[in-house]
């Protein structure tokens, strides 16, 4: 018998579908006392740089828009503030890292998980905590790591798609792969067709097949969720063949056609993807897409001020 503190309402068919097919299960951490809203400000306030992201992103009726910036010098209180009033994406990233607290949570979490899914493997994984606005978006991606997502706070209707060609395929996971590229995929207008779309609210956790798109918009609330990746060893040498095919593909102007992770291929691949992936020409890549164009504005929440 399997004592949970994270997880409820899991029955055998969870067990039987986890990274299969896109589930939807229940959890209790909406109630957890890490998430208030006091907690969240304190946190941002203390957050290293280097550890979060903030994104300005589109509204879900409008054009795309997708900037980086900078919380600058507001309070923890205004940064929020900023976030309600504006279209924004706080992602605090390595929170289990950053603070013990949330480690503790992931650690346990996994522990619950692996109970109930006897492949369930995370020897590499991470959290972070988003704190996104009303009714912006983040648009069709994929993620490298197998990932699941905890909504806390507020609400949000999230699209899965199947993870294949043509909804992904080889060259997007080697683009995703080298360049550090998240949000660089145009789907067509039909893929909508095909995708699980689940609304999505407090006490709801989703976990999806590896690699499978997704893209995201907010309802008319503010929003929290936990994120959390993970890997084992079979996801981490996909990534070192997704590098390396990517390399060859980019660099070598060579058509790869293996996605073998075991045999002389693949750790001929493993060793030239080690050798080259800090390359000039990934990193220059990498600067460009990743600048940082504006700060929040301390005056007026929401606003932003554009960083020459
Ligand atoms: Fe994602």
């Amino acid at each position: 018998m399997n004592h949970t503190t994270i997880l409820a309402g899991w029955d055998d068919a969870h067990s039987q579908l986890w990274g299969r097919q896109p589930i939807r299960l229940a959890h209790q951490l909406h109630q957890s006392p890490l998430f208030t809203t006091e907690k969240l400000a304190r946190l941002i306030e203390r957050y290293p740089r280097e550890h979060y992201s903030l994104v300005l992103s589109g509204g879900v009726d409008g054009d795309r828009v997708w900037r980086e910036g900078e919380i600058g010098a507001l309070s923890g209180d205004q940064v929020l503030s900023a976030i309600a009033a504006g279209r924004f994406w706080l992602n605090l990233r390595n929170v289990d890292h950053v603070d013990a607290r949330y480690g503790a949570v992931l650690d346990e979490l996994c522990a619950e998980i692996g109970a109930k899914v006897p492949h369930f493997a995370a020897a590499t994984r991470g959290a972070g905590i988003l704190i996104s606005s009303p009714r912006t978006k983040v648009y069709y991606h994929v993620d490298l790591p197998a990932q699941m997502l905890i909504q806390i706070v507020g609400h949000k209707r999230v699209y899965v798609y199947p993870a294949t060609p043509p909804f992904v395929t080889p060259e997007d996971l080697e683009s995703i792969a080298l360049f550090d590229v998240e949000v660089d995929i145009t789907p067509e207008s039909w893929f909508d067709d095909h995708a699980a779309a689940f609304d999505f609210e407090p006490g709801q956790l989703l976990s999806w097949p590896l690699n499978a798109p997704h893209r995201v918009e907010n309802l008319d609330d503010v929003n929290v969720s936990m994120t959390v990746s993970y890997a084992d060893r079979d996801i981490r040498y996909r990534q070192v063949v997704s590098r390396a095919n990517g390399i060859l593909r980019h660099r070598c102007g060579y058509q790869p056609r293996s996605r073998a992770t075991s045999g002389v291929s693949f750790w001929t691949k493993a060793l030239m993807q080690e050798v080259l992936r800090h390359g000039p020409w990934v990193k220059r890549r990498r600067r460009e897409r990743r600048a940082v164009d504006f700060r929040l504005d301390a005056e007026v929440p929401g606003r932003i001020v554009d960083l020459a």
